[in-house]
Order: structure tokens, then C-alpha cells, then sequence
């Protein structure tokens, strides 16, 4: 499998698979693909208007906590949307 993981990932962040729902319904037991995939896009759209948006399996569950709290108020993402961004990049983080 090829890996982009250099400085530009613009549409090579990891898409959702089933295998991927799976292992999110262990933390986000109410997680589906069609969330997931939202939290994804805000993720892309609003995470990304300022810098390219990190690729989620470089960093740790502890770190994606940190970071979304820090920076949703930033990116202008609250509530629902916060929650669906983090359970995207938990579900991919760095293990
Ligand atoms: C308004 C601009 C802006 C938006 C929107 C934004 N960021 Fe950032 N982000 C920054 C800046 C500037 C930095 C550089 C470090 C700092 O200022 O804390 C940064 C740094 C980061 C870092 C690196 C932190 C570190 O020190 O390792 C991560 C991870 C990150 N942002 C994630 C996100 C996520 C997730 C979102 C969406 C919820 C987001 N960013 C939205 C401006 C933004």
C-alpha cells in the first residue's frame, strides 16, 4: 500500500472502509460510515482552511483529543460536528 504521507495529503487522507466502523464501534459504539465520513469531510473542509490538515495516523488518540479541543473554536466547529471529527481521526490515529 502506497502511503502519501508527505506535506501535501489534499485528498489522501484515509477514507472509511467497513474494517475501519468496525474498529470505531469499539470506542463510538453509535459510529457508522456515513459519520465517520462526515467527520471526515469537516475535518478536510474546515481543519484544512489554514494549514493541510494533519494525516490522522501520525498522531495518537491523547494527541487528536488535544488538538480538536485547541483548535475547533479556530475552525469554527462545535457540539456534533467536533464529536464526528474526532471520532474520524481517533478511528485512524496512530496506535
Ligand atoms: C484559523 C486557522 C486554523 C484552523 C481553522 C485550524 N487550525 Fe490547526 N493550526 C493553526 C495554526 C496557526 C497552527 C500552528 C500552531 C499553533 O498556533 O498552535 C495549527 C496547528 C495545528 C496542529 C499542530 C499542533 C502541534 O503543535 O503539533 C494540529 C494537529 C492542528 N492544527 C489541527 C487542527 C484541527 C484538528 C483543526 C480543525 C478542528 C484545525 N487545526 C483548524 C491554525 C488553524
Amino acid at each position: 500500500m502506497a502511503l502519501a504521507l508527505g506535506a501535501c495529503l489534499a485528498g489522501g487522507l484515509p477514507t472509511v472502509a467497513d474494517g475501519d466502523v468496525e474498529r470505531a464501534r469499539v470506542l463510538f459504539p453509535e459510529a457508522t460510515r456515513a459519520r465517520l465520513e462526515s467527520g471526515r469531510q469537516t475535518y478536510t473542509l474546515r481543519c484544512g482552511a489554514c494549514h493541510e490538515p494533519h494525516d490522522p495516523r501520525l498522531r495518537t488518540r491523547r494527541e487528536w483529543e488535544w488538538a480538536v479541543a485547541e483548535m475547533s473554536p479556530r475552525a469554527g466547529v462545535e457540539g456534533e460536528r467536533q464529536a464526528l471529527v474526532l471520532q474520524y481521526l481517533t478511528t485512524f490515529a496512530r496506535r
